[in-house]
């Protein structure tokens, strides 16, 4: 039997206004602040992906972070990362006192999405019509809102957003 004696497990997504996470197997913006308080706030933890997710990194493996990826593919192709076959298995390679991210994709989230203690929602104000990844629906009766910080747009940020955490009631 899988034991997982974590700590914190956090999710961190950007989602749109219909919860819209991706297209094309890429982020559907480009928002440098967001990539900043990902960076920020997951820098010297684990980090949890799915196999697509992964893929979509430009450089592979996230510097400063341990990083686990779950797919049914062979070690060798994930370089500085962690395999495992599920979430349940990622989990087991976690110490008591980690603090641990899961960072997508859409089919890693709908799967573990019930485990979160804590969510760092960036809600991006604006709706991509040609998006085919999406978060699953938050039963927001679930979580109270701890922090709320919104930010307009810019010259480098097209859309409004707004960082909001979320821990488990
Ligand atoms: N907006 C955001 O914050 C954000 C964050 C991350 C990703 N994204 C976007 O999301 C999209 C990718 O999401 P996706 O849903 O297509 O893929 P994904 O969840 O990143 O990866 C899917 C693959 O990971 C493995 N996997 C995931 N969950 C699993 C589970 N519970 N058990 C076993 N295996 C599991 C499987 O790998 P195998 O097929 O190899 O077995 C599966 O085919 C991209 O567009 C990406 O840019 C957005």
């Amino acid at each position: 039997m899988m034991n997982h004696n974590t700590g914190e497990i956090a999710i961190i997504v950007a989602l749109d206004e219909q919860n819209a996470i991706g297209r094309d197997g890429d982020l559907l913006c480009h928002l440098p602040n967001d990539l900043k308080h990902f960076k920020q706030i997951t820098t010297g933890h684990t980090v949890i992906m799915g196999r697509k997710t992964y893929e979509s990194l430009p450089k592979g493996a996230l510097p400063n972070r341990t990083n686990i990826v779950i797919t049914s593919d062979h070690a060798e192709n994930y370089p500085g990362c962690i395999v495992a076959r599920s979430v349940e298995e990622a989990l087991t390679h976690c110490k008591e006192d980690e603090k641990v991210f899961i960072i997508g994709g859409g089919k890693l989230y709908h799967s573990s999405l019930h485990l979160a203690d804590q969510l760092y929602l960036t809600r991006i104000h604006h709706t991509f019509a040609d998006a085919d990844t999406f978060f699953p629906e938050i039963d927001f009766e679930e979580w109270n809102l701890i922090d709320i910080e919104p930010h307009e747009t810019d010259e480098k940020h097209p859309y409004a957003y707004t960082f909001l955490t979320y821990t488990k009631k």
